[in-house]
């Protein structure tokens, strides 16, 4: 075992890099610092480009014509540890138990991407040139949307075209399963604020008399679905694109059912819209989620208070066809009718992603397919969609006109943006010859 490619991922998930708290902004910072110090320790021609927020790694070896131009993108950023009393060691720092490391990070997405780097580091060792033309490209604001990226790609546009790119911040359907995936959601993010009285009431002496911002906003959530699990908002599944014949079948046969999401989730039992499968509800229609609710007392014991104001943080999750501006109109206007009487609602738009879909037979997507069962022999390669997003990978499209290849490695059970996070020392040393087989497979076509 390769005991420096461990250290150095272990100094990688030290880095606090949670892009949404203000408060880490430095420790964002001084993480895309140290990863350009190591992309440049191989020979890379590194930059760290600054952006509003958080800074763009970008790093690429020496540019030949006749080759061919893969990048390789993906994200040093993290998102927040809380519940941080759940998790059973601190979240920054790595701790390894039964093969399997644990921190944030460990899989989404610090293990993936540098189980490239160390791919090529390994290449260029041995080899002392890759295959192809790299371009490594990781960002420090996935977790929070991607929002200055995308400008970032139109003003560098012609140093950042490839012929490809290739990310692993995806799943593996089961452990040891290679996996390669063909479709993502998209997600829009909104915040609701329901405010009332002027300040907190004592809710005997106005209550009856005066509206209730949080029972209010517990009426406006539960207005966005029907009792089937449906989501009520008019027009929401106008553009939605079915599921094809070949795809439900396809996912019947995959080493993933039911008793397995019962059992990773710990959920009493399982829910969704009325006509689909699990794997159907969770690639391939769109949801509605309500990621914190909150408003008045939260302490300990009673207090009889109304509050003043109670807030929502929702996200949808969309599908092909469905466009962000578009349903994210659409929910809000939905949302503006069902306030009831007494309240105000401000809604703030949020962090949106296009959803993604491309064809598994593409000669790269086949490609793509023999690097995995190169890496992970055994299993035939699972062709899946996730419902995970990752907002850039259809703006690579728009704006690079470039299709991804998305090449998982990080497992159901992972627990990501969860306490406990892990990744398993196998699938980290997998992904580095994932990254070695797939350079050479790519290189191959021409
Ligand atoms: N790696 C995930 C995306 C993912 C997870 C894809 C699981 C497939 C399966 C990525 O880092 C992520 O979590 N993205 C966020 C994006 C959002 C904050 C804009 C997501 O999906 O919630
Ligand atoms: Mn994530």
């Amino acid at each position: 075992m390769d005991s420096s490619a461990l250290d150095e991922y272990f100094r990688f998930l030290r880095f606090p890099s949670i892009s949404t708290d203000p408060e880490r902004a430095g420790d964002v910072a001084a993480c895309a610092a140290w990863l350009g110090g190591k992309l440049t320790s191989l020979g890379l021609v590194t930059t760290i480009h600054p952006t509003p927020r958080h800074p763009i790694v970008v790093a690429r070896n020496e540019h030949r014509p006749g080759r061919r131009t893969v990048m390789i993108y993906g994200h040093y950023d993290v998102q927040p540890v809380d519940p941080v009393e759940l998790w059973t060691t601190p979240p920054f720092e790595p701790r390894v138990t039964d093969g399997v490391c644990f921190a944030r990070g460990a899989a989404d997405n610090k293990g993936q991407i540098f189980a490239h780097i160390r791919g090529i580091e390994e290449t260029l060792r041995e080899k002392g040139e890759l295959p192809v033309n790299l371009i490594l490209l990781i960002e420090g604001e996935e977790e929070i949307g991607s929002a200055n990226l995308e400008d970032f790609l139109a003003t560098h546009r012609e140093e950042l075209s490839c012929d490809l790119i290739a990310i692993s911040d995806t799943g593996m359907i089961a452990k040891g399963t290679p996996t390669f995936t063909y479709g993502l959601r998209g997600i829009g993010a909104l915040e609701l604020r329901v405010t009332g009285p002027a300040t907190d009431l004592h809710s005997g002496i106005y209550g009856g008399a005066v509206a209730n911002p949080a029972a209010a906003i517990a009426r406006i959530v539960a207005s966005l679905h029907d009792e089937q699990g449906r989501i009520a908002v008019p027009g929401f599944y106008d553009e939605v694109v079915p599921i094809e014949a070949w795809e439900r079948e396809a996912w019947a046969r995959l080493p993933f059912s039911d008793a397995d999401i019962l059992r990773v989730t710990g959920s009493p039992e399982l829910f969704g819209e009325a006509g689909f499968t699990s794997l159907e509800r969770t690639w391939a229609r769109p949801t509605a989620e309500v990621n914190g609710i909150g408003g008045g007392f939260q302490g300990v014991g009673t207090k009889t208070v109304l509050p003043r104001e109670a807030f929502a943080k929702l996200t949808f999750r969309l599908v092909p066809n469905q466009w962000p501006d578009d349903v994210m109109e659409k929910v809000k206007a939905h949302l503006r009718a069902h306030v009831p009487p007494g309240v105000k609602l401000e809604i703030t738009g949020g962090h949106a992603g296009e959803p993604y879909v491309t064809d598994p037979q593409s000669p790269d997507g086949l490609a793509a397919q023999r690097a995995l069962a190169q890496a992970f022999p055994g299993k035939p390669v699972a062709l899946i969609r996730e419902g995970g997003s990752i907002p850039i990978v259809n703006t690579f499209k728009r704006i690079l006109g470039v299709e991804t290849l998305l090449l998982g490695l990080a497992l159901p059970d992972c627990a990501a943006h969860a306490p406990n996070e892990n990744f398993p020392l196998e699938n980290f040393f997998g992904g580095i010859r994932l990254n070695r087989a797939l350079l050479d497979e790519l290189a191959a076509i021409n």
